[in-house]
């Protein structure tokens, strides 16, 4: 298949959005940009074209696709014994990072589903992504637009590396703001779950509809206890190399950090390292790689999945991460980077 690529890196095109529509009505698959990551979108009401997303990416057809839409009011179709929550939640958060997971109605598919009675949906602030579902119909189930297994792309490029010549269009639209998936909550249950740590925080969510919970598989070192969020029990977002999550004080994780590198090199491999802006002068012996900065959280969440794509094209032999549990976001890029390193943690 030859994959038509769509510049809207200045802004929305209205032809290309036209196109696009035309393509996704028909049932064909299109990459757009959105704030978190891109994502890899088909008609949500149409069966066929939401178990299309599941061939191109390989993803277990379990685990279930995001709505997004572009208008509060077209939620109704979709959902059913709507929660006061919702609009609560939509009014404070959307557009923008936030899923809420819902009963579903008739009119969705179990194909979008992965088989659940419940789905998820999601409002994104994103001028090309709201056009373009819109255009394309209203209701579009997107996944992040990555292989799955591999990390989420946050640009166009990570998305050519993953689907060219696997779906019909990616439109391009810049390098994307927040870096990492959006946060989902379950408002199914008699207080809502967060099944997935974002940009919008616990505390965020808590200040609109009173007490929140974690998931239990968020936060339990039992593997049995599983998540809830079917996508969450892969080992996701992983590099090809090992990575390790290197914990303690700064001084300490820089030694340590230093005498890995220096063992793989003696070795005769090549390490990657993720630091900082304030760490990056520090290492020897390896590939090292700032993330951000300490004092930008949005920084390091911006650069993580991208880093782990360059260490998958440097080809290093092991990588080596600091562990980054910064205020507001920490829980959701420590959520990532732990997946990421398979849980794999060195205390210093
Ligand atoms: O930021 C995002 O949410 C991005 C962009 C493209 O919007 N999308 C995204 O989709 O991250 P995906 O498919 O990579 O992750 C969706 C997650 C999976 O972990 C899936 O299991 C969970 O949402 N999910 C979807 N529907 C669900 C449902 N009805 N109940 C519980 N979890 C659900
Ligand atoms: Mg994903």
């Amino acid at each position: 298949m030859n994959t038509v690529l769509e510049n809207m890196t200045d802004g929305v095109h209205e032809d290309g959005i036209r196109r696009a529509g035309r393509v996704l009505r028909n049932g064909g698959l299109v990459a757009f940009p959105t704030e978190t990551v891109y994502g890899l979108g088909a008609d949500a009401l149409d069966q066929d074209a939401a178990r299309k997303i599941y061939q191109a990416k390989g993803r277990p057809s379990d685990n279930p696709l995001i709505v997004h839409i572009a208008d509060w009011e077209t939620i109704e179709k979709i959902t059913e014994d709507l929660p006061a929550w919702a609009k609560l939640l939509s009014d404070a958060f959307w557009p923008g990072p936030l899923t809420m997971v819902l009963k579903k109605s008739a009119a969705v598919p179990f194909a979008t589903t992965g088989g659940l009675s419940t789905v998820a949906v999601r409002m994104p602030d994103n001028a090309v992504a709201l056009a373009l579902i819109r255009a394309g119909g209203g209701y579009i189930a997107a996944p992040s637009a990555n292989t799955s297994g591999r990390p989420s792309p946050t640009t166009a490029g990570h998305v050519a590396e993953d689907m060219d010549g696997v779906i019909d269009m990616i439109i391009d639209g810049g390098p994307v703001l927040i870096g990492l998936e959006s946060t989902i909550v379950d408002l199914t249950e008699e207080i809502p779950v967060i099944l997935r740590p974002g940009y919008i925080s616990r505390e965020m969510l808590q200040e609109v509809v009173g007490p929140v919970r974690l998931d239990r598989g968020l936060i339990s070192e039992d593997p049995s206890v599983h998540p809830k969020a079917p996508g969450m029990k892969y080992r996701h977002y992983a590099p090809q190399a090992p990575l390790f999550i290197v914990e303690g004080s700064e001084n300490r994780v820089r030694e340590k950090i230093n005498a890995l590198t220096a063992a793989e090199h003696e070795r005769g491999g090549l390490a990657g390292v993720i630091a900082t802006d304030e760490s990056l002068d520090f290492y020897e012996h390896a590939a090292v790689k700032s993330i951000g900065s300490r004092d930008e959280e949005l920084s390091i969440a911006q650069h993580l999945y991208a880093i782990l794509r360059e260490f998958d094209l440097m080809k290093v032999s092991v990588i080596y991460s600091e562990s980054f549990e910064t205020p507001r976001m920490g829980a959701a890029i420590m959520n990532r980077l732990m997946k990421a390193a398979g849980h794999q943690v060195i205390h210093v």
